[in-house]
Order: structure tokens, then sequence, then C-alpha cells
């Protein structure tokens, strides 16, 4: 760059360490480098080590000379369990012993690959982090949050403190059907089981419910709130939450806008994968023999665990069905090995002629896949746009946080899918199952077509999305 010029604002983005996270915000900065801003990816040094073993992340972003990758301690030994119900230590460690170390990067400056320090221009932080937001306060930088959730979650841990103040929460008696009036915009639909996972446990001192009472107050701290997702899927719940936090830049779906913006540059690098785990892409030859919309892809994400019973209740359900699958079993989501050898053969012979299963697919290949007909998924946040953009109906399987909420969107408000939260044994997975891929079909195929066809078109310029993104850019410029 001529040493004469001004250089671009310098961006740090800082994803919180969990798959759907990471893999959100990786594509967030990607975005930005095209936009000729600087960026400084924040990673901690267990999701850095993962991403390099699995990736090509760095390679990805060799086109972008103002970007690099730092990293910190989330404070824990490297071999400390992260994973599922472990996340919340995690969470404690980030904010007890990361937090400072993060204050001092900042005041300090990061050294940038031109060999100079380089003070950062503004902060893009994972929202949940709110201890960035005080480091921000603290020596006065401007800070942008990104929740990587659902917004229609995220509206509820918004309206937290309306639950509790009305009696609505938490519960008295334990009828789950019982509706929720305290949410606005969500009367006709909300039940006290379509809350997040956690207010099941009726307990006001539960650490997610003091967590997330107070999102509405640290989310509004911030400049702007970047959301994944776009006005056409979520323009009722993000009116609603502007009466909180007024400015908001819905940019989604992210995974399609970087798409998108690596076909229109000609890029040689493709497909961007930020998988914690290494794909199998032998599911994608498996695909490539199969009928046009034939197959049920079945993926629970990153995080959800089953226990053996409900492994077997599953794959009975599949099996019985009739249809074909392609299944993605983690290694690490069934309680122990044991089940590998424990394969009633019924179910080894069901599976061996209409299924396939790996430990972890390259999910959005498969997803655009056309023998893909549906997707029986735990209604992660990416997992959900992913099938939306791809017009694929769904069977929800919620396991926790925005899940339980999600899979009520996908089915009351949206027609996208059928709800299978709380009861899930073999006849009802099998009945589901027939439902989406036979039964009512042509139904839901409809207007998965349509809400896709709104997808694509928000990332057209002049798109809402499209143009969301450019007005956070047209933002961060005035930050310099
Ligand atoms: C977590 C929370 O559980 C979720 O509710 C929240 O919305 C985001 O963070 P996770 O379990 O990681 O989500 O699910 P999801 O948000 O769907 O993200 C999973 C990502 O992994 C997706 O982008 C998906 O494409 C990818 N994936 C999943 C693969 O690439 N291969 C797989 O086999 C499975």
């Amino acid at each position: 760059m001529d040493e004469q010029q001004p250089l671009p604002p310098h961006v740090l983005i800082f994803p919180l360490p969990l798959q759907g996270p990471v893999n959100s915000m990786v594509k967030l900065a990607q975005l930005i480098c095209f936009s000729g801003l600087h960026v400084t990816l924040l990673l901690t040094e267990n999701i850095h080590s993962r991403l390099v073993l699995h990736t090509n992340i760095s390679s990805r972003f060799d086109q972008f000379p103002g970007f690099q990758i730092k990293t910190i301690s989330d404070g824990l030994p490297e071999d400390h369990p992260r994973e599922g119900s472990k996340f919340l230590e995690v969470f404690d460690s980030l904010k007890l012993k990361t937090k400072p170390l993060f204050k001092d990067m900042l005041t300090s400056g990061f050294f940038c690959s031109d060999g100079k320090r380089r003070p950062v221009s503004c902060i893009i932080a994972d929202g949940i982090l709110g201890f960035t937001c005080d480091v921000a306060d603290e020596i006065g930088l401007p800070i942008f949050c990104v929740r990587t959730i659902s917004p229609c979650c995220l509206w509820i841990f918004f309206c937290l403190p309306k639950l509790i103040e009305s009696g609505e929460y938490p519960f008295k008696d334990n009828d789950l059907d019982e509706p929720i009036k305290s949410v606005p915009g969500t009367e006709t639909f909300l039940r006290r089981r379509d809350l997040p996972g956690f207010c099941r446990s009726g307990n006001l001192t539960d650490s997610n419910i003091q967590l997330y009472k107070t999102e509405g107050q640290e989310n509004s701290r911030a400049y702007g709130l970047i959301l994944n997702t776009f006005e056409e899927l979520d323009g009722q719940i993000l009116n609603q939450m502007r009466t909180i936090c007024p400015n908001i830049y819905p940019i989604g779906p992210l995974h399609a806008n970087l798409k998108n913006k690596l076909s229109e540059q000609k890029t040689s690098f493709g497909q961007s994968s930020n998988s914690l785990w290494k794909e199998d892409r032998s599911c994608i030859d498996w695909l490539n023999n199969q009928l046009p919309k034939s197959v049920i892809y079945v993926s629970f994400g990153s995080i959800a665990t089953m226990t053996n019973d409900q492994l077997m209740e599953f794959w009975y359900g599949l099996v019985n069905s009739g249809q074909r699958f392609l299944w993605v079993i983690r290694p690490d989501s069934v309680a122990g090995d044991d089940w590998k050898n424990k394969i009633p053969a019924d179910l080894a012979e069901g599976t061996k002629e209409r299924g396939y299963i790996v430990e972890w697919a390259p999910q959005e290949e498969v997803l655009s896949h056309p023998a893909v007909a549906g997707f029986w998924t735990h209604c992660g946040w990416n997992s959900i746009l992913e099938s939306v953009y791809e017009g694929k109906p769904m069977i929800c399987w919620p396991y926790f946080m925005d899940q339980q909420v999600n899979s009520r969107f996908v089915e009351a408000v949206w027609g996208l899918g059928l709800d299978m939260k709380d009861t899930c044994d073999r006849e009802i997975v099998e009945k589901m199952v027939k439902d989406l891929m036979v039964v009512r079909k042509d139904e839901f195929f409809e207007r998965a077509n349509h809400m896709s066809k709104l997808a694509k078109d928000c990332l057209r310029e002049g798109g809402s999305s499209y143009s969301n993104f450019e007005r956070l850019v047209k933002d961060i410029k005035t930050f310099k």
C-alpha cells in the first residue's frame, strides 16, 4: 500500500469459542475483508488449533494483506473438556481470565503483517461476551455486538424480565402446553415448551437465567447489533427488537452472503469450511448415486448428545420409515462407543439398503445436493438458515437453548416443517419422516421454495441484507 495513503479502519473480530458462532464469524470476517477493511480475527487457542487441524483457515485469507489471526487463552488447560454442558466452564473462565488479557491486547495495539503496531478502530464481538462491552467502554472503543443465535430466541431473552414480572416464569405447574403471553409478537403460538430449554428448570437462580436475563441491556450498550437473518424471514421479530436495540443490521444468511461474494470475485477459494471436525466427503459420492429428492439428511449439530435409547428410537424410526437417509453421528454425540458393537441386525440391514452414516459431513454441500429432500435437524440457527436457503423442509428435534424456540417458529410461523420436540419415539419418528418426505411433501416444498427465493433475493444488489451490509461497512468507516 502507498505510504501516503491512510490505512483503512482496523476491525477486531472476537467470536464465542463454539462451532456455530465461529463458523458465522469467520464468514463475517471474510466479508469485511472483501470490503477493503483490515481485520484481526481473535480466536481462543483451543479453537485456533482445531481450525488449523481441520481447515484451510489461513490460506482462505491469503488474498487480504490486512487480515491476521491472533490467539488468546480461554484460561483453561489444553485438555480440559469444552463440549456440551462443560461449555459454561469455558464461559466463566473467559470472563475471569480472558478479560484482562483482552484489555491488555487492545490497549497496546496489535502487531500487523507490516510489523507495525496498529490500534484497533472498532470491535465486533459476540454479544454474549458482555465483558467485551465493559472493556470497550473502559478504553473508549466503539463496539458492535453479533448474536449468532436466532433473533426469535434473542427476543425471548430480551423479554425474560417481563416474563418474570408478569408471573409467567417460573411456571407454577408442569403443564408445558400453557400459552405464554408476555413476549410481544408471539402471543398466538408460543407455549411454555417453546421457551429456551433451560427455562424448564423453573429456577430463577439458574445460571442460564442469570446470564440471559440482562441480554436486553447488554446488547443495547453496543453501537449496533449484527444478526444472521434477513428481514423477509424475521421482520416482525426484528421490529419488536428495535424497540430495545434501535440499530440492527440483519445481514444473513451469512454463509450465502459470503458464497455470493466469492463467486462475484471469481476467487479459487470456493466452498468455505470452518469445521472443527474432519469432513467425510464420501457421503457426497453416496448422494451422487441417489435419485433426486429421495434422501432425508439427519444431523444434530456440534453440541447435541443422545442417549443410547434415543439413538435406537431414532434409528428404528428412520429405518421403519422406508426412506433413504444420510445421518451424521458425531463421535462424541452418543454416550460411550458401545453402540457400534451392538447394532441390531435389522437396523444394520435397513441401513445398508437405504442409509449412510458419517461422523461429520460437509453440511452446506449436502443441503444443496439435489438428492436431499428434507433435513431432520436439532434446529441450531446455522443449520436452519442453511436449510432455508436451500429450500429444504425440516423435522425439528431441538436439543437446547434457542433450538426449542426455533423449532416452534419452523412449524407455527414459517410453515417449513414439523416440530418433534419432547416426544420422539420410533413411531413418531417414522410418522414425521413419512409426512415430510411423502404425505405432505408438496405443501412443505412450496413454502420452502418461496422462502428460499426470498433468502436469495435479499442478498442481491438492493436486497435487504445486501443493503444492511453496505450500511454496516459505511458505519465502521466512520470510526477511523
Ligand atoms: C450452537 C447452538 O446449539 C445453536 O442452537 C445456536 O443457534 C448456535 O450455536 P450448533 O450445534 O453448532 O449450534 O448448530 P448450528 O448452529 O446448526 O451450527 C452447526 C454448523 O456446523 C452448521 O454451520 C453446519 O453446516 C455445520 N455442520 C454440522 C457441518 O459442517 N457438518 C456436520 O456434519 C454438521
